[in-house]
């Protein structure tokens, strides 16, 4: 029986709850301690139901892992884009407690993952974030599992699904609000939405990927970023009319004067692949030494499949 310590218990962590209770059968994860911001702290060594009662909170992140006696600490808390805190802390607590650690929070990857990375193997215990960036579609496994000896020169990816809702409303005729009204309806906008179009999102979802695909040591405040914003319902159309379509894109290329990582409003031709993806779907093109360019494409991922990705890496950490 594998015991889990949730950081967080907001939309992914429980809809990640309702995934683990569902494959029970087959795989028996028990959640022995979940910890909030503002509904206190659950501990059962029995295992917590879906609607656990909380208690008061613990005194601190470390207080709360000593009490949840787990093997796993999932780190499913709020993202700070501006310095991937406290997450960083909650994880590096969870590594010198011992404890293997899955995350779905991008802002630690994107901030401090190579030195995650030494203190988890320092400490012999995994760290995944299958979920961090593509909403639990395949990429960190994918390279892991799937492409032995191969090295990821670049990438290239359309990452940021408001963005996109915003160009096709102005693409049919509304406005720059309108379309930002439209991913907030479906619920996808970030709490503060110009972090998605000025660009912040696709620089720190660029920032993780860079760090770990290409060993960057980077941070999302490195990445050449410039967003959506100037674009106007009058050139989106015209593009239209041309054939054209604008989508944000991330790119990452090893040159001889380095990394470049960069994320830009480009105008692309309708039926290039990276504009073949519509509303929230999401793709990603590895650009790598022996297998050529491959991708993963995201199709409208809802949150169950952000908690897929965890739970796959909890699968993976296990080994089963
Ligand atoms: N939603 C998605 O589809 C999606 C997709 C990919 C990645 N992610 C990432 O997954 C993570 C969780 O997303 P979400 O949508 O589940 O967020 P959410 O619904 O806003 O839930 C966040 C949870 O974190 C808790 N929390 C915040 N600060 C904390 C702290 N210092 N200590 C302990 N708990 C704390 C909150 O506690 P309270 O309940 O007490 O406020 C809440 O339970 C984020 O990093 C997000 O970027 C989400």
């Amino acid at each position: 029986m594998t015991r889990l310590a949730l950081i967080g218990y907001g939309n992914v962590a429980r809809a990640l709850a309702r995934l683990l209770r569902a494959q029970h059968g087959r795989y028996p994860f028990r959640i022995t301690g979940i910890q909030t911001a503002r509904h206190g702290t659950a501990v059962s060594s029995r295992g917590l139901d879906l609607e656990p009662d909380f208690g008061p909170a613990a005194a601190s992140i470390e207080d709360f892992l000593e009490a949840a006696q787990a093997n796993v600490a999932v780190e499913l808390t709020t993202l700070n884009p501006a310095t991937g805190e406290p997450a960083i802390s909650h994880i590096k607590a969870a590594i010198a407690h011992g404890m293997h650690v899955v995350t779905a929070n991008k802002g630690p990857i994107a901030h401090a993952y190579a030195d995650l990375r030494d203190l988890a193997m320092r400490r012999g215990v995994k760290l995944r974030f299958e979920s961090a960036v593509m909403d639990g579609a395949p990429v960190f496994n994918l390279v892991r599992h799937n492409l032995p000896g191969v090295r990821v020169l670049g990438f290239t990816g359309a990452l940021n699904s408001t963005s996109k809702l915003v160009i096709e409303a102005m693409e049919r005729g509304g406005s720059f609000e309108e379309g930002l009204a439209a991913a907030r309806k479906l619920g996808i906008a970030e709490a503060d939405s110009t972090f998605d179009v000025e660009g912040w999102d696709s620089a720190a979802k660029t920032a993780a990927l860079a760090n770990v695909l290409l060993d960057a040591r980077t941070t999302p405040q490195a990445v050449s970023t410039r967003g959506i914003t100037r674009l106007t319902t009058e050139r989106v159309q015209e593009l239209a009319r041309a054939g054209k379509t604008v989508r944000l894109i991330s790119r990452a290329r090893r040159g001889s004067s380095g990394l470049t990582l960069r994320v830009r409003a480009e105008v692309l031709d309708r039926n290039d692949v990276l504009a073949s993806v519509q509303g929230t779907s999401n793709i990603l093109l590895l650009h790598t030494d022996l297998m050529g360019t491959i991708g993963t494409v995201s199709v409208s991922p809802a949150v169950e499949q952000t908690a897929y990705g965890v739970f796959a890496d909890l699968v993976d950490v296990v080994g089963r």
